[in-house]
Order: structure tokens, then sequence, then C-alpha cells
């Protein structure tokens, strides 16, 4: 019962902070806002965003400008409607009051100064083009494969850290498992790597491509296009802790800082 009660009370002040607040759509930045609103990033957020917002497999908060939030009615719009087609959930389960407490601190969080890199984002941009072979799967400015995700604003999304992480361990930079939520199953993972063993002939690994109640499409690491009713397979294995990006640990330290500096560059098309 004790236990409970710091969360009432922040429960009851958070409400009473909200009816404070002007209905302007813009968010409060006091100190109060800047406990209550960390509060509930740590017990929310953090385990995507990182502590502090600076990174983990979701985006970077701590940035001065947010890509799908330009001011702070669309901040509060991404939070409790989410991003469709990602892994950032609509975040129902708070009060329209949390929302905005938690997008205040979201506010504070901007107000750092951008990461120092150590990397040649020019040499890293060679290294992208030619022998590391990224553009076999990535799009930029509009050239590519498109296997993976398109990387022309990944900058503007993911911090050094992330981008690091991906490159060394793409498979640890899968958005965690989430044991309350089924939504890999269902469709909102984009990249969900997925194995299929039809009932005569090998098994067929790729990224889903799409999904219904009968067919399955996928794209294997080849780039090649497969289509596959249900009825004629054996099992259908959904690999959300997993990627089909080549790790690219096998590149000197240097190489990759450079990578990572010219990834950090791309914050969308000129
Ligand atoms: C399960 C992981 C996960 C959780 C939990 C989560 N997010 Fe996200 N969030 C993401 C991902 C991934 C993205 C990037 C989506 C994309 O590719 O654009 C994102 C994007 C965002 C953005 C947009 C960033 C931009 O540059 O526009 C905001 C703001 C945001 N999240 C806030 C929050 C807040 C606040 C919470 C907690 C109340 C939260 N998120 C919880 C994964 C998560
Ligand atoms: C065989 C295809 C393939 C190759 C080659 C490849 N990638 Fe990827 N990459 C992917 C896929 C698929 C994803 C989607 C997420 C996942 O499954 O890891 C991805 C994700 C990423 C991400 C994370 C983007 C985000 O917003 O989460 C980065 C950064 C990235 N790749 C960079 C690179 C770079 C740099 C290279 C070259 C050094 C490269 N990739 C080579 C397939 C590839």
């Amino acid at each position: 019962m004790v236990r409970l009660l710091p969360g009432l009370a922040l429960l009851l002040s958070g409400t009473a902070l909200a009816a404070q607040m002007p209905d302007s759509g813009q968010v409060s930045d006091s100190a109060q806002t800047q406990a209550l609103g960390r509060r509930i990033f740590q017990d929310n957020c953090v385990r995507c965003h990182g502590i502090g917002g600076r990174g983990g497999t979701g985006a970077v908060l701590a940035r001065a400008q947010l890509v799908h939030a330009s001011d702070d009615s669309a901040l509060v719009g991404v939070i409790r409607d989410g991003i469709p087609g990602t892994a950032m959930q609509a975040q129902w389960h708070l009060s329209d009051a949390d929302q905005r407490l938690v997008a205040g601190y979201v506010r504070l969080l901007g107000r750092v100064p951008p990461e120092s890199l150590s990397g040649d984002p020019v040499r890293g941009e060679a290294l992208f083009h030619g022998d590391a072979g990224c553009l076999r799967c990535h799009v930029v400015a509009g050239w590519g494969g498109s296997l993976g995700p398109e990387l022309s604003a990944v900058g503007a999304r993911r911090g050094a850290a992330y981008l690091r992480l991906a490159l060394r361990d793409p498979a640890a930079a899968q958005p965690p498992e989430d044991p309350f939520s089924r939504w890999y199953v269902t469709g909102y993972l984009p990249y969900l790597v997925v194995e299929v063993q039809p009932r005569v002939g090998p098994a067929i690994r790729g990224v889903r491509v799409n999904e219904d109640a009968f067919s399955i499409q996928l794209r294997d690491a080849d780039g090649r296009f497969h289509s596959v009713l249900k009825s004629t397979l054996r099992r259908v294995n959904r690999r959300p802790q997993e990627s089909l990006m080549p790790s690219y640990a096998w590149l000197d330290d240097e190489a990759l800082e450079d990578l990572v500096a010219y990834l950090a560059s791309l914050r969308g098309l000129p």
C-alpha cells in the first residue's frame, strides 16, 4: 500500500498542474514539470529512448529539433498517437496531463550541445558508396537498394551511440521485445526477420514485406522477392531480435567512426 503512495501523489500533482496550464498546446518547462515529467519518462520511455533521451533503439530526443514534432502540440500528438509503422506506439496508457508533462521533459532534453564526432564524414561517404557495399540495401538521396530503411535523414533520427551499435551488432539494435504486446506479430514492426518452412523444399529467411491471413511476402538477403501461401507452409517463425544486415564489426575503429560521422551528417534531402 505504502509503495503506491508516491505514484498516487505524482498522479494527483500531475493533474493539478495540468489544470493550471494554459490550453494553448504549449507545454510548461518549469522545475516542477521537469521532476514530474522525468519520472514518467523513466517509467515509459527510457527503455527505448535511453537515459536523458540520448537514444537507444528509439530516436534520440536530446536534440534541438525533432523530425515529427516541430512544435509542442505536434510533440504531444506524437506521444498520444505514436508514429505508425514504427516501434513508437501510442502512449494511450498515459493521461492527457501526463502526456503533457513528459512532453515538457522532452523539450528540456533538447537543450543540449550537438555531439562531437572524431570520424571524417567524407571518408565515411566514400566507404558507404564503395567498399562497404551499403548501397546494396539502403537508399540515400534517391539511390540504392530497398532491403533496409532509407537513410537520407538517419542522422536526424539517431544518435552516434545507436549508429555504432547498428553497424557493429545490427541484431542488438532491434527494439526490445515487449512481453506485454504482440505488436510484432500484427504487422507494426518494419524489417521484421521471418523464416518460413515450406512443407516441401528449403526454408526461406527474409525481411517481411507484407502479410495477411493467407499469404506472406518476404525479401531475402540477396534482394529476391518471395510470395508464399500460408497453406503450403509447415511453419512461420518470426524473429524480432534478428537482423538481415551483416555486422561491420570487422572494420577497424577509424573506418567505423568515419561511417558514423557520415551517417550523422545525413539530415534529410538538401
Ligand atoms: C518500444 C520503444 C519505444 C517506446 C517505449 C517509446 N518510444 Fe518514442 N520512438 C520510438 C522509435 C523507434 C521512434 C522513431 C520512429 C521513427 O523511425 O521515426 C520514436 C520516436 C519518438 C519521437 C519523435 C522523435 C522525432 O525526432 O520526431 C518522440 C517525440 C518520442 N518518440 C517520444 C516518446 C516518449 C515521450 C515516450 C514515453 C512516453 C516514448 N517515445 C516511448 C520508440 C519508442
Ligand atoms: C544485406 C543488406 C544490408 C546491408 C549490406 C547493409 N544494411 Fe543496414 N540495414 C539493413 C536492414 C534490413 C536494416 C533494418 C533494421 C535491421 O534489421 O537491422 C538495416 C538498418 C540499418 C541502420 C539503422 C537505421 C535505423 O534508423 O534504425 C543503419 C544506420 C544502417 N543499416 C547502416 C548501414 C551501413 C552504414 C551499411 C554499410 C556499412 C549497411 N547498413 C549495410 C540491411 C543492410
